[in-house]
């Protein structure tokens, strides 16, 4: 199951990142109370068959509970992937990883490398310890639809469900199906070791991704975007300590970039709107995504501050950050 076993045979790749998927706990009983990202990625693959005529090939990219995912796991699975989807006998991957921020990879993935194999995201809601663990059906069913001829892109496998990089998203807090693809609905499902498609896979980029995998690799300081919520009783307080305090932050440099996760259909209480309407007068870019569990922001005429039309406030942050650094965007 490694690099000098590849002779002769079709390949799956398996990328090991960490997550529930590969935690321990203590008790068998205990679906919650466990680290996260102890077992390496080729024991979860331990009793888990390939479809036939393909190999598995298992590597550890990094080991770390998702909540912790940041850009240099990031920029190494983009090289890893940008590796092995180079190599003819490579028909897809398959990333291990915690479903706390899934969709964030997933999507950040999809922006950069629209690839024309499947990427396919996999986890697991309890840890490889407990009684029934979901891990190894979710990573044998990502391995069934990193095989299957035509499909592409980035996508997530979960509990039999097949979700696109773009529409995915973490909607339940300990349900084995805990994602969710919104409006767009799920790309398939997948079936005793087969792929049901019910909508088309996500589109490659026509010219590849290569100047943006290496752009990605020559990244050193990423753009400081924040997060702010408008809410009830929201203020401007926290865009003003954001922008008064733009080197004295634990992240790299002043602030470039503020995500408002704004109420319905993008709008923004009006106290917190005039402090990120100075933000962007100073500089700051500034986009609006919708709070709102389901649906897009519909654009209205006049708005001041643009909106990230289906993107949740999580992918807006990192649509602005492939922004800033001159790197396409992913959209329907
Ligand atoms: C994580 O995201 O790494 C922990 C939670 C999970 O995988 O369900």
């Amino acid at each position: 199951m490694n690099n000098t076993t590849r002779a002769g045979a079709r390949h799956v790749v398996i990328l090991g990142t960490g997550g529930t998927i590969s935690g321990r706990a203590a008790s068998a009983d205990d679906n919650i109370g466990y680290t996260a990202g102890e077992v390496g990625v080729a024991d979860l693959l331990v009793g888990i068959e390939a479809p036939a005529g393909i190999a598995l090939v298992a590597e550890q990219v990094a080991q770390v509970d998702s909540k912790d995912m940041d850009f240099a796991v990031w920029q190494a699975l983009v090289s890893r992937c940008a590796h092995w989807l180079a190599q003819p006998d490579v028909v897809g991957i398959v990333i291990t990883h915690g479903t706390d921020t899934l969709e964030e990879t997933a999507y950040f993935l999809q922006a950069v490398l629209s690839p024309d194999k499947p990427v396919v995201l996999t986890c697991a809601m309890r840890p490889a310890t407990a009684l029934s663990p979901d891990g190894p059906q979710n990573v044998r069913d990502g391995i069934v639809v990193a095989a299957t001829p035509g499909a592409r892109g980035v996508c997530a496998v979960c509990a039999g469900t097949v979700h696109s990089a773009l529409d995915v998203k973490k909607v339940h807090t300990y349900r084995l199906d805990a994602f969710a693809s919104g409006d767009a609905g799920p790309i398939g499902y997948v079936e005793e070791g087969a792929v049901r498609p019910v909508r088309s896979w996500p589109e490659a980029r026509a010219a590849g991704s290569q100047a943006a995998v290496d752009k990605i690799a020559a990244v050193t300081a990423v753009p400081r975007i924040e997060i702010v919520v408008s809410h009830a009783g929201a203020g401007g307080a926290m865009v003003d300590a954001l922008m008064a305090s733009p080197t004295a932050h634990e992240k790299t440099g002043p602030l470039r970039g503020l995500v408002i996760a704004a109420t319905g259909n993008g709008t923004v209480h009006h106290v917190l709107e005039a402090a990120a309407l100075r933000a962007q007068a100073a500089g700051v870019a500034v986009v609006r995504a919708t709070r709102c569990v389901e649906g897009r922001i519909l654009a209205r005429p006049g708005e001041s501050l643009r909106d990230a039309g289906a993107l949740t406030p999580v992918k807006a942050r990192i649509a602005l950050m492939l922004e800033l650094l001159g790197l396409p965007r992913a959209e329907r």
